[in-house]
């Protein structure tokens, strides 16, 4: 999968993908992130990326030209499937949401600023609009490094079979069951007998027992 994030400061994009599970994604030849800085693409010649709203109001707005040139820039080289706008008004991005988006070729992710893009860049050039949850971030980098992070993990073949992400947190509506490793017995903290039994059945009913009591004290409206 390639992903082509358009920023305003690329900087904030330096280190995600270069350690861990992305690093290792990319070494493999399953990801590569392409990071382009909004600016490049200003038209005029002060390099102006925003300007001031129309009918007035604080806040600066993101200008379509520079947006428009980057994004059929990158579509003159390949089809994408999704030209996403990171937003705080947009759709939620849920694991579900990631499941999808890991089975795309191409994606563009569009990072906003200031009072957000012109309003035509999300009229006629965005596919997709996303929001990492209800709160309001500077720029929409740090949005689009947890978007790549979440979908990237999942591209067939990141995951070996004893990373699997099928038994991650949110993959089936339900919370991850309680894990513990060695030692076994510590201070007085235990860990739960079952688990050093060796009885594998018992011990995946309990893990099914865990995640629904889980889901169930922590986020009820899963199961709903
Ligand atoms: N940009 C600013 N806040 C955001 C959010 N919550 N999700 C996605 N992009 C954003």
């Amino acid at each position: 999968m390639r992903i082509d994030i358009i920023a305003v400061v690329p900087e904030l994009l330096d280190s995600p993908f270069q350690h861990s599970i992305l690093k290792r994604a990319a070494t493999k030849g399953l990801l590569e992130v392409v990071v382009h800085n909004l600016r490049d693409y200003a038209t005029n010649k002060h390099q102006q990326i925003d300007d001031y709203q129309f009918g007035g109001g604080a806040g600066m707005v993101l200008m379509i030209e520079p947006i428009d040139a980057c994004i059929s820039h990158l579509r003159q080289q390949r089809p994408y499937d999704e030209v996403i706008y990171l937003s705080p008004d947009g759709e939620l991005f849920t694991q579900k949401v990631a499941n999808r988006l890991s089975m795309c070729q191409n994606l563009i992710l569009l990072c906003g600023h200031y009072k957000g893009v012109d309003e035509r860049v999300r009229q006629h050039l965005v596919t997709r609009e996303l929001s990492i949850g209800d709160y309001v971030l500077s720029g929409g980098e740090l949005a689009a490094a947890i978007i790549v992070d979440a979908v990237g993990r999942l591209i067939p073949g990141v995951l070996n079979n004893e990373m699997s992400a099928l038994e991650d947190s949110f993959q089936d509506n339900l919370i991850a069951p309680p894990v513990y490793t060695r030692p076994a017995y510590y201070n007085d903290w235990d860990v739960p007998e079952i688990l050093l039994s060796g009885h594998t059945a018992n011990i995946e009913k309990w893990r099914m027992e865990q995640s629904l009591q889980r889901t169930q004290e922590r986020r009820p409206d899963l199961l709903k």
